[in-house]
């Protein structure tokens, strides 16, 4: 071969290996409303940014006719590029070849870019379409898989991982994408179960749609699977490259922080959000975009748990972790799935050197059998211990309720809050004053000749003494009490102030979270 003959054939086989499954299998992917694993990952990264690795790997298998059926590739683009100049390790499955499913090499290919981004410290993204393991090729692909996971399991905590779900996702295939740190699902084309339908209908009878059972909205709604949907692909790539805007390259460095010029940070709109009624709601979104910079909350969890508000912000250009309990949704009580959800995301946010901002008014743990048999004793504590552990910068906000052991749990400075602020609205108690009165003046209520009247004179003595922040900043629970319009340049200034933090946990191999 002649050296314009070798050239040739790699042209060949770089045209090849951009084919895929083939133009029909592509219309088909198209027909479904998909990108394909190119077009992706063009989107997702920086224009001219990626650099493909393993592009001509071929499957190794022979049985059931596959030593005739070979495709560049195999199934999988693999590589790195930039999103706003920033490092990324990538995968994107192609679903034209032989269904996105993972064979042997298809794992190695993945692997090899999950142990680059260990060595060199970024982010992974994979981006899921995949009819899971590759049925020809049996205990390979199995352990293709396990490869996967373990290497997951690794990373975890050292860079972050983001899963984004374009298409099928089956079998111990979500196991993968349920470790890494964020899932996103883009609705009506992609699904995650364990067993699909068929399974099912075999199992237990039960009639079911893979949207039903594994569609972007119940896994954002019901089962708390998936972090983020979008309406569609290019949405969802959107919103991927907003995602790592807030967060760092790896667990050794912070979140890039914007340029930000301080002007006359108070903010006026937030005087009048909560109400003068303690039992009447308000939105603490509301509370959260009158503090936070314009328009930079991105919401995470959002239609799961909504009796708490987890999500990325930026404080004058500094990215942060905000955890708010939701007096708009069931008082903004703290159950199962709110102290979940609440805990997964203090633990990223602290794996990262994200700081934590906490808006506090939390009547308490929401009471009741359905809760206590589905373990809202541990799964509090799960919260209890997120916080307890976590070293980063560690703000609380109370801005109305915070009584009992919820007042521990969202970041009291007992657990190791660095400040603790509270507004005048602020009534830090073991209980509401109505309940308190009963049991501890039930006595003197029974013996009253009104005994209406008498409960309410008790309740306002309790009310009096209890439903304020100043008790508790007596003691210096509190570190100051805020007007909410000064609540803006206290944080900005507090956060400031603790940047350099350095705090450290006892010797240990690991603790041992109430998973
Ligand atoms: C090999 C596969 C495949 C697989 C799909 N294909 N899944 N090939 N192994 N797992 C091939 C199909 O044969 C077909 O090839 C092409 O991909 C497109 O598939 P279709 O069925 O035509 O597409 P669609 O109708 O969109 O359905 C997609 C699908 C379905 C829902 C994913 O293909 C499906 O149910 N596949 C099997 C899912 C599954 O049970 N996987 C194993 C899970 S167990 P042609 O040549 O016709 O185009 C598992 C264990 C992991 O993953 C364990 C880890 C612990």
């Amino acid at each position: 071969m002649n050296k314009e003959e070798r050239r040739n054939k790699l042209v060949e086989k770089r045209a090849e290996s951009k084919l895929g499954g083939g133009e029909k299998r592509i219309e088909a992917q198209h027909g479904k409303g998909k990108l394909t694993a190119r077009e992706r990952l063009e989107y997702l990264l920086d224009k001219h940014s990626f650099e493909e690795i393993g592009a001509f790997v071929k499957h190794r298998s022979t049985d059931f006719g596959l030593d005739k059926q070979h495709y560049l590739g195999d199934g999988v683009v693999t590589g790195y590029g930039t999103i706003n100049g920033r490092l990324v390790y990538v995968f994107s499955q192609d679903f034209t070849v032989f269904g996105g499913s993972l064979s042997e090499t298809h794992a190695e290919k993945i692997c090899k870019i999950m142990d680059l981004a260990m060595k060199n410290g970024a982010p992974v993204i994979g981006l899921n379409d995949s009819g899971g393991a590759r049925i020809q090729e049996g205990v390979v692909s199995l352990g293709g898989y396990a490869d996967i996971f373990y290497r997951n399991t690794l990373a975890s905590g050292v860079i972050p991982q983001i899963s984004a779900i374009m298409g099928p996702c089956a079998g111990g295939a979500v196991y993968s994408p349920a470790i890494t740190d964020f899932i996103m699902m883009a609705e009506n084309t992609s699904y995650m179960f364990v067993t699909g339908p068929n399974v099912v209908k075999t199992v237990t009878n039960e009639e079911v749609s893979s949207e039903d059972l594994g569609g972007a909205s119940v896994h954002s709604t019901k089962s708390g699977v998936a972090h983020f949907t979008a309406s569609n692909e290019i949405n969802l790539l959107n919103d991927l490259r907003d995602l790592l805007s807030y967060i760092p390259q790896n667990c050794e460095e912070h979140a890039p922080l914007l340029p930000y010029d301080l002007k006359d940070e108070s903010r006026e709109v937030l005087a009048d959000i909560v109400p003068d009624n303690p039992n009447q709601p308000y939105d603490i979104r509301d509370v959260i975009s009158g503090v936070i910079d314009e328009e930079s909350f991105m919401e995470v969890h959002k239609d799961f748990a909504e009796n708490i508000v987890v999500g990325f912000a930026r404080l004058a250009g500094r990215s942060i972790g905000i955890i708010a309990n939701q007096p708009a949704f069931l008082a903004g009580v703290l159950d199962v799935k709110s102290s979940q959800k609440g805990a997964r995301f203090v633990r990223f946010c602290d794996a990262f050197n994200i700081p934590l901002l906490v808006f506090e008014d939390v009547p308490g743990f929401l009471p009741g059998t359905d809760q206590e048999w589905n373990a809202i004793i541990t799964n509090g504590a799960k919260l209890l211990y997120a916080f307890s552990e976590a070293t980063v910068p560690r703000v609380t906000v109370i801005t109305r309720k915070a009584y009992g052991g919820a007042y521990d749990v969202m970041n009291s400075k007992h657990i190791g809050a660095d400040m603790n602020f509270a507004w005048p609205s602020a009534e830090i108690a073991v209980m509401g004053a109505k309940g308190a009165a009963e049991i501890i003046f039930r006595r003197d209520i029974a013996a009253a000749e009104d005994s209406e009247q008498a409960w309410k004179e008790k309740e306002k003595e309790y009310a009096d003494i209890f439903a304020n922040p100043y008790r508790a900043a007596e003691r210096g629970f509190v570190d100051e009490v805020i007007l909410p319009e000064e609540t803006r340049p206290k944080l900005i200034k507090a956060f400031k102030m603790l940047e350099n933090k350095v705090d450290t946990l006892p010797k240990k191999k690991h603790g041992n979270i109430p998973l």
